[in-house]
């Protein structure tokens, strides 16, 4: 880890109130860089805030944003603060998912997994994108997973409507994670802005304990075998802050290493449509602020 590459650095990341991002903000900040983190509640974000504050270098800030990102209209309004607060926006850190093993819709009326893990991240990275360009060289990093392996993008449903099962639209998520990284890095081209994508490993953290105590015992009968989310954010930490992170752009990453995803994820013709269905999805509902970024 590059210590002077972090001191001052404003990095914006999601999720940030458990789990990997929380343990990544704990050490950004430790390595003096300043944090905002963006939580959905504000009790859990004031928590994480103190124990991230807590060991934050001298002089690193620890600052706090609530939005529940599955609505569209707490990403514009959190893209709104970031862009009045944020002169600079180094690192864009888009973290926070889930899975649901039950099919439910956002207030938007999207089906919940998609409203979460794609399109969240896809709106907020649009609405931060001058910002991040400005303060190029500057960083995009969202979290993956080999979960996406296996998976297609369902363009006939996107909306999980003919049929859902929670693994199976988990997975396209993840997908949809690293082609839209592929695609946004296409767009990038020469703007010194890096984005990358990473599969933290499996990881013990509060992922899938939103799903009844079936799912609860399953997550701790893999816990021989997982690992802790301070392992688990290691590469993120190293995509915040290494140099050898920014000799490429686009790419996916396991354990630091850059790793070809499935063909599937390599797919630009469906980066880019997935793109394009995405922009319609994010036009489609109400934005009043996004005009203004
Ligand atoms: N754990 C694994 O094995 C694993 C493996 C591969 C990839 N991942 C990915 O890693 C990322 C982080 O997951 P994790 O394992 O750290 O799980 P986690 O402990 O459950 O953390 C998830 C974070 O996302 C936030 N979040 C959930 N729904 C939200 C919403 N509607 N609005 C705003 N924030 C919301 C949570 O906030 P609350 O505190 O409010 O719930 C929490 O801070 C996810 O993208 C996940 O897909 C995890």
């Amino acid at each position: 880890m590059n210590e002077h590459a972090l001191r001052g650095r404003q990095i914006l990341i999601t999720g940030a109130t458990n789990g990997i991002g929380l343990a990544a903000a704990e050490v950004l900040a430790a390595r003096g860089a300043n944090v905002a983190i963006v939580g959905r509640s504000e009790a859990r974000t004031k928590t994480a805030q103190a124990l991230v504050r807590a060991g934050a270098a001298p002089g690193a800030t620890v600052s706090t944003h609530i939005a529940d990102l599955s609505t569209q209209a707490a990403v514009r309004k959190l893209a709104s603060e970031v862009l009045a607060r944020y002169e600079k926006l180094d690192v864009l850190v888009n973290n926070a998912g889930a899975m649901y093993m039950s099919r439910q819709v956002s207030a938007d009326g999207i089906e919940l997994t998609w409203a979460l893990n794609h399109l969240a991240p896809f709106l907020l990275t649009k609405l931060l994108l001058d910002r991040l360009k400005a303060s190029a060289p500057s960083r995009i990093i969202t979290t993956a997973s080999d979960a996406h392996l296996g998976a297609a993008i369902p363009f006939d449903d996107l909306n999980a409507e003919r049929s859902y099962r929670g693994f199976g639209r988990y997975k396209e998520t993840k997908l949809a994670n690293i082609l839209f990284t592929s695609e946004l890095a296409r767009r990038l081209d020469g703007s010194n802005v890096t984005a990358h994508s990473f599969h933290p490993g499996l990881v013990t953290s509060g992922f899938n304990r939103n799903n009844g105590l079936l799912m609860d015992v399953a997550m701790l009968l893999l816990r021989p075998i997982s690992r802790n989310v301070q392992k688990g954010a290691e590469t993120l930490e190293w995509l915040a802050a290494s140099p050898d992170a920014v000799s490429t752009n686009g790419r996916y990453f396991v354990d630091m290493q850059a790793r070809l995803p499935s063909p599937e994820a390599q797919d630009s013709a469906a980066a880019r449509r997935l793109w394009e269905v995405s922009e319609a999805q994010c036009a489609n509902v109400g934005s009043s602020s996004e005009s203004g970024s």
